[in-house]
């Protein structure tokens, strides 16, 4: 598990971008649930930084992809599927795990 940063950085309903090993992660922050994703969508690669959050769905602002925060998987698209990464929560630290 990896630090990635801080709950007090990510709002509640927010999405925040880090960067961990050199990668960009994707959290977002549900009601207090962390989520961890890629930043890219599947699609074709647009950042998810401006997409739209509902309930644990992310929807891609470039084609609507809708992907699942839980598990990354698309309904509409099945052949496309969001990179997720644990989150483990300790104290005030969100550490993910990358794989
Ligand atoms: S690039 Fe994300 S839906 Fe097309």
């Amino acid at each position: 598990m990896t630090f990635a940063a801080k709950i007090g950085e990510v709002p509640n309903f927010g999405k925040k971008v880090v960067t961990v090993n050199g990668q960009e992660v994707l959290l977002v922050n549900i009601k207090g649930t962390i989520y961890a994703s890629e930043n890219e969508c599947p699609h074709q690669g647009s950042p998810l930084t401006a997409a739209m959050v509902k309930n644990d769905f992310i929807s891609c602002p470039r084609h609507g992809y809708r992907f699942s925060l839980v598990d990354g998987s698309c309904g509409d698209h099945p052949e496309c599927t969001l990179k997720i990464y644990p989150v483990q929560l300790s104290g005030d630290d969100i550490l993910i795990d990358l794989g």
